[in-house]
């Protein structure tokens, strides 16, 4: 190895030359590959047109204020830290995704799964920037606090360009399927401003509490119980949290992606959508898009509260493991939080 790498070297200081790299390129999906050959190139011209090339990559949802360059920063930091997961056009499969679970997402679908917005919404801005600062603990979705913060938005804006070119071609594949062929026209008018009026749309409608978060106490934990016995919960996530019920282990639940996945082991200290009550109250509020876990906004317009207490239970679960106690089964202990966190206050 280290004799190859002088070599290597050698040979570049001799000559003064590198070996030829090809640049990367985008790939079409599958859903694009599989069009009447007469249509292809026709699609592939339209996504060129609204989405770029990896060249030259422009962001569908631009109001002007997101330059060139900016994209371009955006691209480089992703090339070097996101695409051997993520995969150069956002697909999810890069070299090593095939050894995680969950595999790293494939943006195409424009669907996200932490966000602070309601069922089937698009993310908004803030929840993307968030994941990327944070990463997904109890994934393989590492944390990037340390990047400067302009970069963390240029990579932002370039996880949106791929997210969007994704967009895009599921719309023209759907399209130029239905109608047999490729309208270049429709595009403009239709498929561009739906998605951006669906990104739009979400920047407005975050998730506020029905009821403002209350200061937790062993009732609350006690109540969050049994509503997590009687409100179904358990049938997906184990009676005692931990998803080793059959169903769960049979692997029969699909995502949006088409990958197996399992209702969370809420005991195992690792919450992926965040720690913090806000954090889970939007995911029981809100479900997780793309997933199984349903959103229980209506089951709990009428009793407002009982959503707190199961953010109580979720958290008390969770935290007896991460202090080492492992899951005991029966009652409850006490449980009441140090410091209770503000929810959006600490945002
Ligand atoms: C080592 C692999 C790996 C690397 C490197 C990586 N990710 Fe991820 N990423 C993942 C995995 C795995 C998930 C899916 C987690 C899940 O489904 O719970 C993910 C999910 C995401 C999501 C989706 C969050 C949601 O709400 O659905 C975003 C956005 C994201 N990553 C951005 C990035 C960016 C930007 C970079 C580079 C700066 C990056 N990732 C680098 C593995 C990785
Ligand atoms: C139909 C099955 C199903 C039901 C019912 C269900 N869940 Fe889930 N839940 C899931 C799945 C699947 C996931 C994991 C989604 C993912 O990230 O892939 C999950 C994830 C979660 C998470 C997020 C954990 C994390 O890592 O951040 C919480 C919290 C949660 N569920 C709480 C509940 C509560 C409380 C209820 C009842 C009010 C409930 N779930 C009902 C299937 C279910």
């Amino acid at each position: 190895m280290k004799l190859f790498s002088v070599i290597g070297m050698l040979t570049v200081g001799f000559c003064g030359c590198q070996a030829r790299v090809e640049p990367p390129e985008f790939t079409s999906s599958a859903e694009i590959e599989s069009l009447p050959a007469e249509l292809k190139p026709e699609a592939r011209k339209v996504l060129r047109q609204h989405a770029g090339t990896f060249a030259s990559p422009v962001l569908v949802t631009n109001d002007g204020s997101t330059s060139s360059s900016t994209l371009k920063l955006g691209q480089a930091i992703y090339q070097e830290r996101c695409v051997q997961c993520h995969g150069v056009s956002g697909d999810g499969n890069g070299p090593v995704a095939n050894q995680m679970y969950p595999r790293p997402r494939d943006y195409r679908k424009g669907v996200y799964k932490f966000t602070s917005t309601p069922y089937g919404s698009k993310p908004v801005r803030a929840d993307l920037v968030r994941t990327v600062m944070k990463g997904i603990r109890g994934t393989s979705m590492p944390s990037f606090k340390l990047l400067p913060p302009q970069e963390i938005e240029a990579v932002v804006d370039y996880v949106l360009v791929l997210t969007h070119r994704g967009e895009l071609e599921e719309q023209i594949a759907v399209l130029a399927d239905f109608d047999e062929e490729v309208d270049p026209e429709l595009f403009e008018e239709e498929s561009l401003p739906l998605i951006k009026q669906l990104w739009a749309q979400a920047a407005g409608s975050q998730v506020v509490p029905l009821s403002p978060q209350p200061v937790f106490t062993r009732g609350h934990v006690s109540r969050g119980k049994e509503a997590f016995l009687s409100k179904g919960c358990s049938k997906c996530h184990g009676e005692d949290g931990r998803g080793q019920n059959a169903e769960n282990l049979a692997g029969s639940f699909k995502d949006r992606w088409g990958n197996v996945t399992r209702a969370a082991d809420l005991t195992a200290g690792m919450l992926h959508g965040g720690q913090r009550p806000i954090d889970v109250y939007r995911r029981i509020y809100s479900g997780i898009n793309g997933t199984p876990m349903p959103g229980f906004a209506s089951a709990f317009q009428q009793e407002p509260e009982t959503l707190w207490d199961l953010v109580a239970y979720v958290l008390h679960v969770t935290n007896t493991r991460r202090m080492g106690i492992g899951h005991l089964p029966g009652p409850i202990s006490p449980y009441v939080p140090e410091t209770p966190e503000s929810g959006d206050a600490a945002e």
